[in-house]
Parts: structure tokens; sequence; C-alpha cells
């Protein structure tokens, strides 16, 4: 028995404000009502996982507010990058090809060897994570959607423009190294893995933000601390299973994940101060709306809930909690002194309201949700293999 909680990233819907100004097309999740997860089964008490997308909700005039910040970009923003001759390759990580033949046998055999003590759900959630960071593309294309801060060349000169480029240039190592080392554990199915990565490519990403870089900046400040924290467990549980090689490796990748997480923090907060009003609502709209981990629509040909099954694990395992997701609430809440804010119009105190008042509701949310009797589930990243969801 556990206590059933949230899916991964998501939060309550809970009604504060009126709906959005437009809508476009309606957004299809793949689910099957037959076979309804435990995580599902909260979801449907929480929010729809289907939404009107709405788009371009930023009016034109708040344009100048970002390109008015881009010298504060290039000043505060840009130095968090990292110089690529300081930041580590995942070769640095992994079986060197370049020593002779035998050096290398000998390391792959040593890494199947330190990944015998990790359990099935352990590789579950690797996988998803791995995913996670590999469909960057999708990530790319979000953040080109944000009206204000995109690149309009794909090598524009903008700050916020070469920021982006870099964070995915810095990002893109995530996915590579834990892609190389999950294929040299031997323990799962790279077929099915890279199908799944396929389909969810194929799928994009649907994060609610509008084009809106106020609801933009929000979400990838909720999502780097997410996976900061998931990333961060991964590592405890490595050292626990026996390999500290691949509990340094997701312990540096969380590293980069926090000082993301600072850059998105950091712009919020500044967001927070040149434009109060705008970026308190958006950031209500963001919660109200839920933040959705960005690989929700993923997808590997055979479950189509795979994604609340992953989800449950991680909950299952302690890597992603709805318990996290209340402290990571409250983190932001004090992080950008949400409670301080003064002289809000009444809409925007109305969403400080809803969003200060959240984490308690959260928590009492989780509170109330049924225990049910975990179930096994296959997962066809690990051979078809049977874990408890
Ligand atoms: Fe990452
Ligand atoms: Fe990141």
């Amino acid at each position: 028995m556990q206590t059933t909680s949230f899916s991964q990233y998501n939060i309550p819907s809970i009604a504060w404000v009126s709906p959005p100004p437009t809508t476009t097309i309606l957004h299809h999740k793949i689910t099957s009502s037959g076979s309804l997860s435990r995580v599902l089964a909260v979801a449907s008490l929480t929010a729809t996982p289907s939404r009107h997308q709405v788009t371009h909700s930023m009016p034109p005039e708040k344009l100048e507010i970002f390109k008015n910040l881009e010298s504060w970009v290039s000043e505060s923003i840009l130095p968090l990058r990292k110089p690529v001759q300081n930041c580590w390759q995942p070769i640095e990580f992994l079986p060197d090809p370049s020593q002779g033949p035998d050096e290398f046998e000998q390391e792959v055999r040593a890494l199947r060897q330190r990944v015998l003590g990790l359990s099935d759900e352990y590789f579950v959630l690797l996988v998803g994570n791995m995913l996670t960071e590999d469909a960057l593309p999708t990530y790319q294309t979000v953040f080109n959607t944000f009206d204000g801060v995109r690149d309009e060349t794909g090598c524009s000169p903008c700050p916020w423009a070469i920021w982006t480029r870099s964070w995915s240039a810095e990002e893109n190592r995530h996915g590579d190294l834990l892609r190389t080392y999950l294929y040299l554990s031997g323990r799962v199915d790279m077929l099915m893995i890279e199908k799944t990565l396929q389909y969810s490519i194929g799928a994009g990403a649907d994060i609610g933000a509008e084009n809106n870089p106020y609801m933009g900046f929000v979400y990838t400040s909720f999502q780097e601390r997410a996976t900061f924290l998931t990333h961060g467990n991964m590592a405890k549980l490595a050292k626990e299973g026996g390999d500290p090689v691949l509990a340094r490796i997701c312990g540096t990748i969380a590293a980069d994940e926090k000082r993301h997480e600072k850059a998105y923090t950091r712009i919020i907060e500044k967001l927070l101060e040149v434009d109060p009003n705008t970026t308190m609502l958006a950031i209500g709209n963001m919660m109200k709306k839920r933040i959705r981990m960005p690989l929700h629509l993923m997808y590997d040909g055979q479950d189509p809930n795979i994604f609340e099954h992953f989800s449950a694990i991680s909950e299952r395992q302690g890597v992603y909690t709805s318990r996290d997701y209340a402290e990571m609430l409250d983190f932001f809440i004090t992080r950008w002194e949400l409670e301080k804010l003064e002289g809000l119009t009444s809409e925007a105190r109305r969403a400080q309201d809803f969003v200060c008042g959240l984490p308690c509701k959260v928590r009492k949310l989780e509170n109330r949700v049924k225990k049910l009797e975990s179930r096994p589930v296959k997962f066809s990243w690990i051979f078809n293999k049977q874990v408890r969801v």
C-alpha cells in the first residue's frame, strides 16, 4: 500500500480568474480509460488531461519590456553559462574507447557489474529521465515560440537567444551521457527506448505557455528545479544501489539543473520588479493550469499510459513526489517574495492569494487521496518485465 498522489509535476486546477482570452486548437492526450492508473485516478480529481491551447496571450506592447531587458540579460543571465572549456563532457564519465581494447572491455564489464545492484524500477526511471533530457529538440522549439525572446534566425546575437542556445548546448550533454550509460549497462531495451524517443519528439509538448515569455519562464523555473530534485534523488539511489559512478553522473547533471534554475528564477524575479502585475498573473495562470512535465506526451508504441505509469513509479520510489511539488511551490513563493508584493491590481491580488494558498491546498489534497493497492505493469524499456506502479 502507498499513498496515491498527483501525476508528476501536476498540481490541482482551482479556478481563480476568468478563462483565458483566446483559444485555438484542442489538444489531445493519449489515454486509456480502461486501465486507469493510480496517478490518473488522482488527476481526474484535479485537472483534465487535455485543454484548449491559447496562443500569443502577451499584448504586443509588452515586447518593449523584453527588448529593454537585453542588456540586463547580458550582465545577469549570460554569466550563468559555463564556458565550454570548463564544462564536463559525457566521455569523462564513460569507458574510453580510445584506450586499448582490453582496457575498454574491462571498463564496460566493470560498469555492467556496478549496475547489478540497481532495481528494474530504477532503470525505468533512468530511462524516463534520459528520454526527458533527450527530447531536447522539443524544448528548444518551445522556447523559440516565446514572443519577444525567441531566436529569430537560429544564430541571433540577441542576448535572450544566446542564452537559449547555450542552455540547449549544456542540456544536450545530459541525454547523451545517460543514453550511453544505459546502452552500456545492458539492462534496457534500446530499440524500444529509441522508438519511444522518436514517438515523443514527434508528439511535442504542450506546456501551456501561450507563446508568452512571462508564463514560459515560470514554467522553466519550475521545470529546472524539478529536474534538479529528480536527478539528485536518482544520484542517492544509485549510491545506495552500489554504483558510485552513476551517482556522480546524476549528481553532476543535477548541478547543471540547479544553475539553470538560478537563471530562470532570476528572470522571473526581474520581471516581478519591472512588471509585477503581469508577472503575478502569469505565475497564477501557470499554477492554475498546472505545470506538466515536458515529456507528458511520451509513448512507446505499446502502452498508452506509459507517462502515468512512469510518474507512478517515480512517486513510489520517492524520486519526484507530490510532496516535492508542494515544497517547490513554497520555495518559489519565498524566493520571489510573492506574499510581500504590494500595490497589485485586484486581478493580480487574486492570483497572489491563489498561489500563496496553493501549497496548503496541494498538501490537503494529497492527504485526502485514497490509498490504492499497487499493481504490476509491463515496461517495454526493460524487455516487458513487470514493475509495480
Ligand atoms: Fe537537463
Ligand atoms: Fe536544465
